[in-house]
């Protein structure tokens, strides 16, 4: 890689109808930890992964905030997004309890993203085998794949890795197959939210989990084409798209990239495993529930 890249996705934030039952949701049921008012972490070091607002609509992203090694490639990074965003603030301080230096941008369609570096994270992970670890990928729905791919290609740096029907994974800086997809299907919203978890036993402890507490499984478990990751798709709280994932493959510099013709599998198969039915109505509608904010306050 030549130029700046991000890392990763490191935590996302959600407009929440009822905040009392949201945070009830997210820590009983998905098991994620508090760690302030609206602030929930993982497993992992990152400080949080979720952070949730209270909202009379609800059903929106305020912002998806990305990492980035250090304040080196947060300016660097700045440079080559603030040349193609539609706005664009300046690297700096954030003003957060857990400190942290980076920069926030919307993109033309509108998407609140941020890129952060040296963010006060965990000193230790905690010790639960049924908690996410951390955010596997966040996969963005577009109406305009040239632009999009403009700014997470030129501006933060992903590079394309495979293609799969109308998806394109993105690839950071890091040994993950992929960390960010994009879904070619003519919406400006949220597609799903994919937390990775220790096994294939801890998915499936999660799907049951889900399933006894009245979230039942919309599609999976499967195992994916690219990126060949374990899944189970749930309508969360508020009908949040979201997945427990685990088994990402591990990629170098050797991995060959491969289109849609490669990946496409027989008729009647949804997954490598030849397991999963088809995704619920329920899923396709909520690929397109979430919208992103048009403030990023
Ligand atoms: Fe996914």
């Amino acid at each position: 890689m030549n130029g700046p890249v991000i890392t990763g996705v490191r935590s996302v934030e959600l407009d929440v109808r009822d905040m009392s039952r949201a945070l009830e949701f997210y820590t009983q049921v998905w098991k994620l930890t508090p760690t302030g008012a609206h602030t929930l972490r993982g497993s992992g070091p990152a400080a949080h992964l979720l952070k949730l607002r209270q909202a009379a609509n609800g059903a929106r992203v305020r912002r998806v905030v990305f990492d980035a090694r250090d304040r080196d490639q947060v300016d660097r990074l700045h440079r080559n997004v603030a040349a193609i965003a539609a706005r664009c603030g300046k690297p700096a301080p954030l003003d957060e309890s857990t400190g942290g230096y980076g920069f926030d941008f919307t993109d033309h369609e509108g998407r609140n993203l941020s890129v952060v570096c040296d963010v006060r994270d965990h000193a230790s992970n905690l010790d639960d085998s049924d908690a996410p670890q951390k955010i596997a990928h966040v996969n963005f729905n577009t109406a305009d794949i040239d632009a999009t791919l403009a700014i997470f290609c030129k501006g933060l740096g992903l590079s394309v890795i495979d293609e799969s029907g109308p998806l394109v994974f993105l690839h950071g800086d890091n040994t993950d197959h992929n960390c960010v997809v994009i879904a070619k299907n003519g919406k400006t919203t949220l597609n799903h939210i994919a937390f990775l978890m220790q096994d294939v036993n801890a998915v499936m402890r999660g799907a049951g989990r889900m399933k006894e507490a009245g979230y039942p499984i919309e599609w999976g478990p499967g195992r994916h084409g690219p990126g060949n990751n374990v899944f189970c798709y749930f309508a969360g709280w508020e009908e949040a798209p979201l997945e427990y994932t685990c088994d990402i493959e591990q990629v170098d510099g050797t991995y060959v990239p491969h289109g849609p013709d490669f990946w496409r599998f027989p008729p009647g198969r949804a997954d490598r495993w030849g397991l999963t039915d088809p995704h619920s109505p329920r899923w396709k509608r909520i690929q397109d529930l979430y919208s992103f904010t048009s403030d990023g306050a």
